[in-house]
């Protein structure tokens, strides 16, 4: 296919090669007299595997925007998004956050689409570049022509390995915005690998990208705090202790605990985490972790209760279905759906709990705000009273006349 890039800097060009290596038709263009060099050169100054050797022989040429437009079938857009310097972290986190700074990315686009208008042909368009959800829709969509069909395509590589990870990707993330451009991009990515194409909404896609990149640095959060702990408790070494967690490799390191819902439950893993907070706090370690998993449970726990709040009407009663901690069984030990009983409580409210594993008799069901505590099977048939509003942290219960069914985070 014919292929065109808008940015050859870290990212780009290294795609692009990897994008020729796979036998097709590459251009690209770049702001930067530097990076022109640099391809016009043939030479990289930064460390890539396998980039060099690949540009030394690539027939990849600079052109002008105008050329990557009327060459192109697809045009890949990885333009910067930099954070500011102070955020880096080299050094501490300032009080005041802020965005990732999107001029580059908007300029480039811009400049992009009014060629794509001037040509009058549309063209699929496939921004790379990172940013937080929103952006696209808010920032991007707005300065698009009637022939730019966009999509949103994050990549999950790391800098040194970009050519790897392109050709041999996890998955290959897609947010739609037309699906004939998604398509398009599909029948392209099967030339390069046979990678799962996971296409999603562009806001989904934007968050799945920086949730990647966030999911790695609790996973180093974590161990780097059980490294700070082994090195405060005598007898244990950090890499025994990871290197057994790695055998976990049905319930630890793989998508079992993995859909959002309540808070972790049981008997185990709420006590244990308490219990390592206080050993952190005994030991002085730097950032107590086991803390913060804790305080997230609660406080989303909190918001919860917030939204059974905005949902409730005067005089509706409010209902929590479950008392168990996980679906069919009925072992309410740290149980997320009570602790959201508990805070109701604590704000006034009277609520009516029911589990059909925990109770023999069922109360009266009166119009109200119903709570899905827990995720068993029956509550899929369960029959709400008219006028009321369901609000469902799993995402199952299906769509029925005359009731309200809210799906959190659906
Ligand atoms: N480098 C990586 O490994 C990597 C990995 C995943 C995601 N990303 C994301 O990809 C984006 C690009 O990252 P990068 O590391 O390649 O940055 P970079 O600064 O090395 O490259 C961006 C290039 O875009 C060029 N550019 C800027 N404005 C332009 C315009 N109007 N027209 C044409 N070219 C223009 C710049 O001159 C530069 O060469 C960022 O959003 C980054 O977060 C990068």
């Amino acid at each position: 296919m014919k292929i065109g890039l808008m940015g050859l800097g870290k990212l780009g060009l290294p795609v692009a090669l990897a994008i020729e290596a796979k036998g097709h038709d590459v251009v690209g263009y770049d702001i930067s007299e530097q990076v022109k060099n640099i391809v016009e050169a043939k030479k990289i100054p930064y460390k890539e595997i396998w980039a060099q050797e690949h540009l030394d022989k690539s027939k990849i040429r600079f052109v002008s925007v105008a050329d990557v437009v009327s060459h192109s079938e697809i045009i890949f857009v990885p333009i910067q998004t930099p954070h500011d310097p102070a955020y880096e972290g080299i050094t501490r986190i300032p009080e005041k956050r802020i965005d990732f700074d999107y001029t580059w990315l908007k300029a480039g686009v811009r400049t992009l689409s009014d060629e794509i208008e001037k040509q009058g042909k549309d063209k699929v368009v496939v921004i790379i570049s990172t940013v937080l959800p929103g952006t696209i829709r808010r920032e991007i969509k707005p300065l698009l022509g009637e022939h730019t069909k966009l999509c949103y395509n994050p990549f999950f590589i790391a800098m040194g390995t970009t050519m790897r990870d392109f050709l041999h990707p996890e998955f290959v993330l897609f947010g739609v915005d037309d699906e004939t451009a998604s398509s398009k991009a599909e029948r392209f990515y099967r030339t390069i690998h046979h990678a799962p194409f996971y296409k999603t909404s562009i806001e989904s896609a934007e968050l799945i990208k920086v949730a990647y990149n966030t999911f790695i640095s609790t996973k180093i959060a974590f161990v780097n705090t059980l490294m700070e702990m082994c090195h405060k408790l005598p007898g244990t070494n950090v890499d025994d202790v990871t290197n057994a967690l790695k055998l976990g490799n049905r319930r630890i390191i793989s998508n079992s605990y993995f859909s959002g819902g309540m808070g972790d439950g049981g008997g185990c893993h709420p006590r244990d985490n308490i219990a390592l907070s206080w050993l952190a706090r005994k030991l002085d370690i730097s950032m107590d972790w086991f803390e913060n998993i804790m305080m997230q449970r609660e406080r989303q726990t909190d918001w919860l209760a917030d939204l059974i709040e905005q949902h409730r009407q005067a005089e509706d009663a409010i209902y929590i279905l479950g008392k168990s901690f996980k679906p069919e069984t009925n072992i309410q030990v740290g149980s997320p759906s009570i602790l959201l009983k508990n805070i109701l409580v604590e704000r006034g409210h009277d609520v009516i709990m029911y589990d059909p594993w925990v109770d023999e008799t069922a109360p009266a069901f009166t119009k109200g705000v119903y709570f899905i505590g827990t995720k068993h099977p029956e509550f899929g048939e369960f029959v709400f009273p008219q006028g009321s509003v369901v609000l469902d942290p799993w995402r199952y219960i299906p769509d029925r006349a005359g009731v309200t069914v809210v799906r959190i985070g659906g």
